[in-house]
Parts: C-alpha cells; sequence; structure tokens
C-alpha cells in the first residue's frame, strides 16, 4: 500500500459478473457463484491489510429473487458452505460477520447459519465484514423512515432536525458512510445498492468478472482511491490530498434508536 492509506476505509463491493464468466468458460452459472465464494475469500483475507475496516458487500438483492428457483437454491446452499466453512476461520482472523437485509424471506437453514456465524464472530475487531443478503437500500431507507415515526411520533418526525439525524444514525452510525464503491462485471449503476450510504463515495467501475478480481485488482481500485481527491462539495485545494468527511452537524437527541442493524432486522421477522 502507498502512504496516502492514512485512514480505516468503509469499502463496498458489488460482485457481479459471476454467469458472465462461466459462460465464457462453458460452465453453468452456479460455477460462476462457486467461483465467486472464493473471490470473496480472497478479498475478506486482504481486506485488513489493505486498510479496511468495514467491507460490504453484496451477496443477493431483494430482486435476486426473480431469477431461477434453482440458481437461488445453490446460492443459499454456498452460502450454507461459506459459513460452515469459514467461520472459526473469521472469528481467528478479527472478522465479524453481519448480514445486512432482510431475514423473513430467507430459507430456515442459512437464516440458523447466520445467526450462529454472526454469534461465533461477535468479537471480531479487525474487519466488520457486512454481508448484504435480501438487500434492498430504497426499502433500508424507507424502513429507516417507519421506524423514526414509530419512535418519534409522527409530529416529531415530521421535524427535519429529528428526522435527519435518526436516519443518519439508523443508516451509517455503526458502518459509517462507505469510502469506496467498486463494481465488477462491467456494468455501472448501483443496482439498490447503499444509496445514502453512499452519498460521496467514490466509485470504481471495473471490467473484470468478480470469480477473475484478486488482491491486485483490490490493491489497484485503492491506489485510485487515493489518489482520488475527495471535496464533499467545497473546492479544489492546492495540495489535492484526500480530506476528510466534514464533521457532521448533527447531534443526536437521546434516547433514540439501537444503533444494532441486526435488532433492527429482527422488526423484520
Ligand atoms: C452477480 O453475478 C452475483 C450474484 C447475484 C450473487 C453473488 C454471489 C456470490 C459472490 C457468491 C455467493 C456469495 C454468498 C456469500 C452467498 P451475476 O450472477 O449477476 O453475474 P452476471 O451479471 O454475469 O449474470
Amino acid at each position: 500500500m502507498d502512504d496516502l492509506n492514512l485512514k480505516r476505509l468503509h469499502v463496498a463491493i458489488i460482485m457481479d459478473g459471476n454467469g458472465r464468466w462461466a459462460a465464457q468458460r462453458g460452465l453453468p452459472r452456479t460455477a460462476g457463484h462457486r467461483a465467486g465464494i472464493t473471490a470473496m475469500r480472497r478479498v475478506v483475507e486482504r481486506a485488513p491489510e489493505a486498510g479496511i475496516c468495514c467491507l460490504t458487500v453484496y451477496a443477493f438483492s431483494a430482486d435476486n429473487w426473480k431469477r431461477p428457483k434453482t440458481e437461488v437454491e445453490t446460492i443459499f446452499r454456498l452460502l450454507r458452505i461459506f459459513l460452515r466453512i469459514e467461520t472459526l476461520r473469521l472469528r481467528k482472523n478479527g472478522v465479524r460477520l453481519e448480514v445486512i437485509g432482510r431475514r423473513d424471506r430467507l430459507p430456515q437453514a442459512a437464516l440458523r447459519a447466520i445467526e450462529r456465524a454472526e454469534r461465533a464472530t461477535a468479537g471480531g475487531e479487525r474487519l466488520h465484514l457486512r454481508v448484504a443478503i435480501d438487500y434492498s437500500s430504497r426499502e433500508a431507507i424507507t424502513r429507516a423512515a417507519a421506524s423514526a415515526i414509530a419512535a418519534l411520533g409522527p409530529g416529531r418526525a415530521s421535524s427535519f432536525d429529528l428526522l435527519g439525524p435518526y436516519l443518519e444514525q439508523a443508516l451509517i452510525a455503526e458502518s459509517g458512510e462507505v469510502d469506496l464503491l467498486i463494481r465488477t462485471g462491467g456494468e455501472k449503476c448501483l443496482s439498490d445498492f447503499l444509496l445514502w450510504e453512499c452519498a460521496y463515495a467514490e466509485l470504481v467501475f471495473l471490467k473484470c468478472m468478480w470469480p477473475d478480481f484478486d488482491a491486485a485488482e483490490l490493491e489497484a481500485a485503492l491506489h485510485e482511491f487515493h489518489h482520488r481527491e475527495r471535496r464533499f462539495g467545497g473546492v479544489p485545494r492546492p495540495d489535492a490530498e484526500s480530506t476528510p468527511p466534514p464533521a457532521r452537524v448533527y447531534a443526536f437527541p437521546k434516547p433514540m434508536i439501537q444503533s444494532n442493524q441486526s435488532s433492527r432486522q429482527e422488526e423484520h421477522a
């Protein structure tokens, strides 16, 4: 890493291109997802030493239920296998795993595996690994707004000064804003992923298919990130180095909500 790597980063990845990677090799799409898991494992291992403290990966969107049943079943089977094989290693490596997204539509066996892995890795402090499953950012924002109305009452929730901090707290208190969003697979859109959290994220779109993403690709994306000037709405600085985000002006009235994402997700179930 170069020495511009001063701040511990929140990196988000849209892991796209598994199906095309497989098709290019004459393999079934599910082979692409299997190779995609291997790529994910590589990135998780490399992340802490690359200066990443929070990594959010998009594994299954709320719209992915539209895929053929067998493909969906395979993705959840792979998830269970991943959790069974990797949980011990994640724990040993100080990785705290958290699944974000809805939980009420997940297959029971996958849900049990997720909860086991979250419990087992809860003490991890080197890397916060967030895996987005059955996730939609618009839905997460809507849910946070609904929970604000329930917690604050409709009158107080209509106050901009109260609603803004509440949503901020609900959506980014624990993970922080996304610094860098990487999308593999050649497409250039956000696909309903972390829309609030990415307000000032730097975006890097790569042609490489997700199963080909490795430590070198990660380094290259981080290198590009570190050489961009982040202005956060300000003017260019003569020394053009990355600037830290401006201090938040919100003051959180207490009590607000539990910051723990999983407790919010339990509201779904
Ligand atoms: C996008 O590729 C990938 C997905 C929708 C699933 C992502 C799944 C993995 C990386 C492996 C599973 C990981 C876990 C933890 C469940 P695509 O299928 O949309 O590829 P395409 O755009 O080439 O069709």
